[in-house]
């Protein structure tokens, strides 16, 4: 079994920070939260739940480390939002901040269709292993350069459902 990193009594009281930081940050607005399929699944709908605004879902796609624990180096949207984003708070939602590849691929493209505001809520930060020089507004917890998993993070698609956040080892899945 993967060794337990953060707890999910953990998880829940930072979530539970993070969406009261984003409530007085946009006090009296409307957000739109963008997850980031399929990580940040779980994160969003906990995330949500702590933000007492106005809000709206949206998510998208890109590609992933697929069944390996390395990034292939290029970022591809596979599935974009379903609505414009213009004048629109958007709060990007994602599972982890690794290299950055991922999150400045994604700021680069949505600033382009001129968002009032735009933020990133990363449930992890790594940022030993950055590649590109970005960071979060709202950051879950900073973690050293292990892989996790767990909270929707996955390995080869499995461990998503872990309710904690976990290091996995060099065994491999199950
Ligand atoms: P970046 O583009 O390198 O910042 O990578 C972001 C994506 O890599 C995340 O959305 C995850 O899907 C994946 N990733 C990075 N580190 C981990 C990890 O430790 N466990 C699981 N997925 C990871
Ligand atoms: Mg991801």
């Amino acid at each position: 079994m993967p060794k337990v990193l953060i707890t999910r009594e953990q998880i829940a009281t930072r979530v539970t920070e993070m969406g009261q930081e984003i409530s007085r940050d946009f006090a009296g607005q409307s957000v739109m939260l963008i997850g980031v399929l399929k990580g940040a699944c779980l994160f969003l709908s906990d995330l949500a739940r702590q933000i007492e605004l106005d809000a709206t879902f949206d998510f998208i796609a890109v590609s992933s480390y697929g069944a390996a624990k390395q990034s292939a180096g290029e970022v591809q949207l596979i599935k974009d939002v379903t609505g414009p984003l213009q004048n629109q708070n958007v709060i990007l939602v994602e599972d982890i901040l690794d290299t950055g590849l991922t999150l400045s691929f994604l700021t680069k493209l949505f600033e382009a269709r001129q968002p009032r505001a735009l933020k990133i809520a990363a449930l992890l930060d790594k940022p030993s292993r950055r590649q590109r020089p970005i960071e979060a507004d709202y950051i879950g917890f900073k973690i050293p350069d292990e892989f996790v998993v767990g909270y929707g993070l996955d390995y080869a698609e499995h461990y998503r459902n872990l309710a904690d956040i976990c290091i996995l080892d060099n065994a491999g899945p199950k």
